[in-house]
Parts: structure tokens; C-alpha cells; sequence
């Protein structure tokens, strides 16, 4: 199949969590169209059994491979476990997740050889940051942190309220136990209560999905020589699977930049 450089770059998460990686590469790509998938109706991806989420995202793949996309960004660490060799097999076009960048980052980081991880229990179960981390680094202390009621919290409740400043404060005290120096924040979701995170782990470097991920995106779009020539201002669009106003009114505070019409559809209904 040939890829044409002037199509879009598909992009899908839970819900708005993957906004934080979209926000990245939106600043990173300016003049790359971007479509991008919110999965809200079936949130929490979290969770989810591995083999029903691979379920999930073939069926969000194939509606974004049918919007003519040239690359595909998982912007779910949850999904990017249990789908990613899965995608990048079945789809014709390049498919690239989060996680392995972090890992990588957070190795080439650390000081002390103590990295943390703080995500969904179904990203901690699937134990892929341990094993990439251990593959950069097998000298690395490495504690994981599954916070079940994070996400949730951040998506449909106040993400900057006190109940979230709570759950935080709690899910980091075994990381400053364990005196990790850096930690991955293993959701898209979590960036946005970057702040809350900071004054909970002072003076630990937090690796996030988004800015590692714009990185390589682009590296591997010019790799190809299948990045849009900078005289233009790229274009991007929303569809999610829930309610598309609620979508509208989280989305637009998450991203900070105006998000339009949003479309909605059930992907699993073709
Ligand atoms: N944003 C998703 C991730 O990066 C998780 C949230 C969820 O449980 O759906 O893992």
C-alpha cells in the first residue's frame, strides 16, 4: 500500500487521557492533520481483559485506517500492552505506542537506579515497563504502583479537586518509600495533575508519554519522508464512543486549544 504524506495521523486513547500525547505532538507537528479517537463509552481501559481490549482497538484502527491515515499513535499505555504487536502486524501502516519510549527515557534518567511507575492495574499486570526497563537496564531497582482509582478520578470527576489530591498522596507513598529518583507516569491521564504529582514527589524526575512519543513520531514520519511541508497550519478533528458534549467540555480544558464538533461513534458497530 503506498502511504500518501498529506494524510492524517491517527491518534486514540480510553478517553482524554491521550489528549496529553496529542497536545505534544500537535505542538511538535504543526502541520500534520490529526484524527484522533476517544474511546469514553468503553472507560475505563484499566480494567479491561487484554483480549477485549485488543478487541477494542482493531475495531478503532480500522475506523481510523478507514479516515486514510498514514500512522497510527496508541496513545493509551494501557492499550499500547495489550495491543501494539497486534496492531503493528495486522495494519499497513506504521503503529507506534507509548511505553517503550518512556522506558527508555526513564533508564537514561535515573541516578540511583531506582525507577517508578505509577499506571492502570492492567498496564502493571501485563509487566511490559518492567521488562523494558530491565532490558535497558537489568541493574535497575524498579517499584510499580497500580492506582485503580486514578483515571477515573481525572476523567469523570474533578481532576482538580481534593478527592484526586488524596488518591495521589497515596499512591506515591510506596514510591518515596522505595526513594526512587524518576518515575514514568504509565497513563495518559496523569500528566494532566502534573502539578499535584510534583509537590507529592519532590526533586523526582517525572518521564512523560506525550513529549517522548512526539519525538519519535516525528523522527520516524521524516525517517520516511512522509512529513507535511511546514508552509501550512495542519487541521485535526474529534470522535469519541460517549457522550460527544461531555467529550467537548473535558477535552477543551485538557488540551487548552479549541476541539470543535465531535463526532460520535461505536466503533465496534463498523
Ligand atoms: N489513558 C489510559 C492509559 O494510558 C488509561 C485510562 C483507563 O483506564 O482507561 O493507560
Amino acid at each position: 500500500m503506498d502511504i500518501s504524506r498529506d494524510a492524517p495521523i491517527g491518534v486514540f486513547d480510553s478517553g482524554v487521557g491521550g489528549l496529553t500525547v496529542l497536545d505534544e505532538l500537535l505542538v511538535a507537528l504543526p502541520a500534520e492533520d490529526f484524527v484522533y479517537f476517544g474511546d469514553t463509552a468503553f472507560f475505563p481501559y484499566g480494567d479491561k481483559s487484554p483480549e477485549r481490549l485488543r478487541e477494542r482497538a482493531i475495531a478503532i484502527s480500522d475506523w481510523l485506517l478507514g479516515h486514510g491515515v498514514k500512522l497510527i499513535v496508541i496513545a493509551c499505555n494501557t492499550a499500547t500492552a495489550a495491543a501494539l504487536d497486534h496492531l503493528q502486524r495486522a495494519c499497513p501502516v506504521p503503529v507506534m505506542g507509548v511505553m517503550a519510549p518512556e522506558a527508555h527515557a526513564a533508564v537514561q534518567t535515573t541516578r540511583n537506579r531506582r525507577v517508578g511507575l505509577l499506571a492502570t492495574v492492567a498496564t502493571v499486570d501485563s509487566g511490559s515497563y518492567s521488562r523494558m526497563v530491565g532490558a535497558h537496564d537489568a541493574g535497575v531497582e524498579f517499584t510499580s504502583v497500580a492506582c485503580p482509582e486514578l483515571a477515573p478520578a481525572i476523567q469523570d470527576g474533578d481532576p482538580f479537586g481534593h478527592e484526586v489530591a488524596d488518591l495521589v498522596r497515596g499512591y506515591v507513598a510506596p514510591l518515596r518509600e522505595a526513594d526512587v529518583d524518576t518515575v514514568i507516569l504509565g497513563c495518559t491521564h496523569y500528566p494532566v495533575v502534573d502539578k499535584l504529582l510534583r509537590r507529592a514527589l519532590p526533586g523526582v524526575t517525572l518521564i512523560k508519554s506525550g513529549e517522548e512519543l512526539a519525538r519519535e513520531v516525528a523522527e520516524s514520519l521524516a525517517r520516511r519522508e512522509l512529513l507535511r511541508g511546514a508552509d501550512r497550519e495542519g487541521e485535526y478533528s474529534f470522535a469519541c464512543s460517549g457522550d460527544p458534549a461531555q467529550f467537548a467540555t473535558l477535552g477543551a480544558r485538557f488540551l487548552q486549544m479549541p476541539l470543535g464538533d465531535v463526532l460520535q461513534h461505536d466503533p465496534e458497530e463498523g
